[in-house]
């Protein structure tokens, strides 16, 4: 039998991809590469186009124009991703039963998925809380769940699509540190926020978005510190992007 390396879906790479509905274009010939590494961080301002970048980067959309390949394959079905949307649905049952349905999902064998529920409980920091009725958890917690949910899938890259909007200063840093965790196992996180200090704390590499065009892409550092455009200058200094 022969060995065959498991397929990587890293990186994921946008050629000219662009999506147009009807006559409006949310995404405008985007060409970029995420790469493994530290997280990724898509900032800009309401309708710039992240959500609909992480759909395509997930698989989700299909680009109008260009393309999108993962580990330089076109056709790459979603099982090394994973997805948190920003408003997580939460089965009627139990926090923990909500990850063994997941777990199920990924194909883990029956025997293995009450300890793998126990240990992304405890990484997701809601060691105490397995039997809470998911949909009584708090709008933090909820959003840790998913957090673990999609974990189920041993993802080698994950998508959070602003995962502390509305969330509270305790909660958000609950979630960051779990991001934190994730990416220490290696896993390439690719997130949107439209918190500035946020991106600052978790990125390694920012895309800044506007109007659906990537206006800036590279080093967290070096966005911060010397952007080297007009609109990530102004972006930063809290001034709003229309
Ligand atoms: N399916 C769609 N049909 C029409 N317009 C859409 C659709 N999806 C997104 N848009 C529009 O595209 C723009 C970018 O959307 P989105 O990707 O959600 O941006 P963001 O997540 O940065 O707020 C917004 O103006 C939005 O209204
Ligand atoms: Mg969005």
């Amino acid at each position: 039998m022969t060995m065959r390396a498991p397929a990587c879906d890293l990186p994921i790479v946008f050629e000219q991809a662009s999506c147009r509905v009807r006559d409006a274009t949310i995404l405008d010939r985007v060409s970029l590469a995420l790469a493994a590494g530290a997280p990724t961080v898509l900032i800009g301002p309401n309708g710039a186009g992240k959500t609909t970048f992480i759909r395509l980067a997930m698989g989700l959309t299909a680009p109008t124009a260009g393309r999108v390949t993962w580990g330089g394959r076109e056709q790459a079905a979603a099982v090394h991703r994973a997805i948190v949307f920003q408003r997580p649905a939460m089965l009627r049952r139990s926090a923990a039963a909500n990850i063994r349905y997941a777990l199920a999902a990924a194909g883990v064998p029956r025997a293995q998925r009450r300890p793998r529920a126990s240990e992304l409980i405890a990484l997701v920091g809601l060691a105490g809380l397995e039997e809470r009725p998911a949909r009584k958890l708090s709008g933090g917690e909820q959003q840790r769940l998913a957090l673990a949910r999609a974990l189920a899938k041993d993802p080698q890259v994950l998508f959070l699509d602003e995962p502390t909007a509305s969330l509270d200063p305790a909660a958000t840093k609950a979630i960051e540190d779990v991001i934190r965790a994730v990416a220490a196992r290696g896993i390439k996180v690719v997130m949107s926020t439209h918190d500035l200090g946020e991106a600052r704390r978790l990125a390694g590499e920012i895309v800044l978005l506007h109007r659906g065009r990537v206006i800036e892409s590279g080093a967290s550092e070096a966005f911060f510190s010397a952007p080297r455009t007009e609109e990530g200058r102004r972006f930063i200094g809290g001034e709003l992007l229309i």
